[in-house]
């Protein structure tokens, strides 16, 4: 008995990273998971080895800030799968610089991916959860949306947006028996950490009161429960998982 057998589930950046783990973890408990990215090498990859771990997974690409693309993702889930329990939104990319060096494309394109396309996402699937009376939204904001970086006037404005919409969505659609909510990962090993400067990656290490930075996994536990039963009486909340750092 699996914490989410028979339901079934949207991922979106799920080729890598984050989102790969999240969706491995989802099924690993029961859900059928369609994943949606934009790398569709990295995608088909993830998804065969996902079905070759014995996964019932479907692939789409997908841009999420492309509306038709986030339809058509959250839709192969209704098709595939008969219904679109979980939702998570949690596709993103940094394009850091200081705000010398920042240009207004680096901050249009961070503030499209993670502020529109978590809101297409959240569109599309609340959408279907308010036809079926149920659902759980998970969307993936950061701690730099609570504590700001600097570097991230970009980033850390669209996951503090990611926050508010979450919010305001978990008010409007508590009464159709759907909950949203958001994770805050602090430092994870990822891809998109990888190139960061080893002293200051230990640096960074060293502020978390735990000591270490986490992996996906534990990101994908802290989604695990948000998107399970677990969580029935929990919406418009945020869960920081972070080690303790930023508290
Ligand atoms: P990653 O770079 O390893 O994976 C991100 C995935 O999203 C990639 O597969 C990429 O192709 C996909 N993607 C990017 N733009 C897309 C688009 N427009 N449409 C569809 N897919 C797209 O990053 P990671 O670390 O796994 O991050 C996942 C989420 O977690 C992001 O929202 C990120 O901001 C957030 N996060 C990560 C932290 C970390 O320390 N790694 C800390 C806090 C938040």
């Amino acid at each position: 008995m699996g914490l989410l057998d028979g339901r079934a589930a949207v991922v979106t950046g799920a080729a890598r990273g984050i989102g790969l783990e999240i969706a491995r973890v989802l099924a690993a408990e029961g859900a059928r998971v369609v994943l949606g990215d934009l790398n569709a090498e990295a995608l088909h990859k993830a998804a065969d080895d996902l079905t070759a771990s014995g996964a019932d997974v479907r692939r789409a690409s997908c841009d999420v800030t492309d509306a038709d693309r986030v339809d058509a993702l959250v839709r192969t889930c209704k098709d595939e799968f008969g219904a679109v329990d979980i939702m998570v939104n949690n596709a993103g990319i940094t394009r850091d610089a200081t705000l010398r060096r920042m240009t207004e494309r680096d901050f249009d394109t961070v503030v499209d991916v993670h502020l529109k396309g978590t809101w297409l996402g959240l569109r599309a699937a609340s959408l279907v959860m308010r036809e079926q009376g149920s659902g759980a939204i998970v969307n993936i904001s950061s701690l730099s949306g609570k504590v700001g970086n600097p570097g991230q006037t970009n980033y850390s404005a669209a996951k503090a947006g990611i926050v508010g919409m979450t919010k305001a969505a978990a008010k409007e659609l508590g009464h159709l028996g759907i909950r949203v909510n958001a994770v805050q990962p602090g430092l994870i090993r990822t891809p998109m950490t990888e190139a960061m400067r080893a002293d200051i990656w230990a640096a960074k290490e060293r502020e978390v009161p735990l000591q270490r930075a986490g992996t996906a996994a534990e990101v994908a536990n802290g989604v695990l429960f948000l998107a399970s039963d677990l969580a029935s009486y929990v919406t418009g909340a945020v869960l920081e998982v972070s080690g303790g750092r930023g508290m």
